[in-house]
């Protein structure tokens, strides 16, 4: 679709702005080099491991972060030189066992190598009924000795038959020890390797890991600068500076409070999208959020009296965090004195988080650590920003408050 280079005039040019927003902010996972932001350590290390022989890569991380894009990018960037390249992404799920999983892979592997016209790279047999990470080597070893495959194998986490992942290891474990060009990349969400692999001390030296974080202010700015610079769009700073904020370092936030910025403005004819427009989005997120998260949201914080478990999870939400999305009670304290708007201290909420981080909280914290050094993040990343978003709908935090506690995550 070419894009409206000028203001729009007509509702048909209006309606073709729309349908360019919507298309450009859709929330799926990136397979376009060129929308693609930051991550520019991650995408070096994994193409240093492709290119060292026999080394496999496991990228992990929370949910949403932005695994699959990194997967499907990191090789098109370099691929103009590097042009060599045969890559396989194989969707692991509950259901697969060793030989499904891995003839899938086969057979994917073959596919990609004869659309890439590269035929003579792939040149193995791939319709096994059943198959042992040995005939998985033995019929790798048969690619053409310039190519580069790579197999990924998306969602790990899902596999469940601990046979699977035994073997698996055990084949990576292999394609260590014959030397064998293709790199296997495991990507899944975990928070450490030991949940996604099991046994994984035997293969350490076979494997490089990558653990993805959450993203920069600095990347998710860019994630919207990159696609806005397409239209004729503009944020103003301020209306990027909410978006960025608000997203806490989840890229697919980002992309999806920018798009319902972008459509208000539209609804209003404008091309300049402000603060007021965010405000706007935020109300059509809470009106689209899956019903999970208001059911999440309901039983941690229910309760027959008035003990502030809204705020104290909102003031959660709010918390400076470290690389990995955790926080102490200490980090709590500030914003929930900013919050109730009184200095409060650890023991106000001490049991709150208890809750939140218990059955009886419906676990939406999870915790980490013994007695002395407690962290929590939140179990699934992205009722982070619903409670934010939530919290600043009901007015729970005034501009005042608001100002001071979203600014701050901003300037580190
Ligand atoms: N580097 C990036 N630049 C721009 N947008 C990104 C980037 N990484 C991820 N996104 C966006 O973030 C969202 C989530 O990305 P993605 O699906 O890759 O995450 P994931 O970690 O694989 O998620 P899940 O754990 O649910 O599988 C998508 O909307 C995607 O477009
Ligand atoms: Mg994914």
């Amino acid at each position: 679709m070419a894009s409206v280079s000028r203001t729009p005039v007509s509702d048909d040019e209006w309606t073709h702005l729309e349908f360019e927003i919507s298309a450009l902010f859709d929330g799926a996972p990136i397979d376009e080099e060129d929308l693609f932001a930051g991550r520019s350590t991650e995408v070096r290390r994994i193409l240093e491991t492709v290119l060292s022989r026999s080394k496999h890569v496991v990228l992990f991380g929370e949910r949403g972060v932005g695994k699959t894009s990194l997967s499907n990018i990191f090789w098109k960037r370099f691929n103009k030189t590097l042009r060599s390249f045969v890559v396989a992404r194989v969707q692991a799920g509950p259901q697969d066992k060793f030989s499904s999983l891995w003839t899938r892979a086969l057979e994917e592997l073959n596919a990609a190598g004869i659309a890439a016209g590269k035929a003579e790279y792939v040149n193995f047999e791939f319709g096994y009924e059943t198959i042992t990470p040995s005939q998985v080597r033995r019929e790798l070893q048969k690619c053409g000795a310039n190519a580069l495959p790579i197999i990924i194998i998306d969602e790990y986490n899902e596999v469940k038959d601990s046979e699977t992942k035994r073997l698996t290891a055990n084949l990576i474990k292999e394609f260590y020890d014959f030397s064998i060009t293709t790199t296997v990349i495991i990507v899944g969400v975990a928070e450490n390797i030991s949940e996604l692999i099991e046994d994984h001390a035997s293969i350490g030296r076979a494997i490089v890991q990558i653990p993805l974080n959450r993203m920069s202010s600095s990347e998710l700015k860019e994630i919207i600068q990159k696609r806005i610079s397409r239209t004729v769009m503009e944020f103003t700073a301020d209306a990027v500076w909410t978006i960025v904020s608000l997203s806490r370092g989840l890229p697919y936030f980002t992309q999806t409070l920018s798009k319902h910025a972008a459509l208000h403005a539209i609804t209003d004819r404008r091309t300049k999208i402000t603060n007021d427009d965010v405000e706007a989005s935020m109300a059509k997120f809470i009106e689209d959020a899956e019903k999970g998260f208001q059911e999440s949201y309901r039983i941690a914080t229910r309760s027959n009296q008035e003990n502030f478990f809204e705020q104290s999870l909102l003031a959660c939400a709010l918390a400076k965090t470290d690389d990995e999305g955790f926080f102490t009670a200490n980090d709590v304290v500030e914003p929930y004195s900013a919050i109730l708007k009184e200095k409060k201290r650890i023991a106000h909420f001490d049991k709150h988080l208890r809750r939140f981080s218990s059955d009886e909280g419906g676990n939406i914290l999870k915790k980490r650590g013994g007695d002395r050094q407690q962290t929590f993040r939140f179990s699934d990343p992205m009722m982070q920003p619903y409670v934010i978003i939530r919290g600043i709908q009901s007015k729970m935090i005034d501009d005042t408050a608001k100002g001071v506690l979203l600014q701050k995550e901003q300037k580190e």
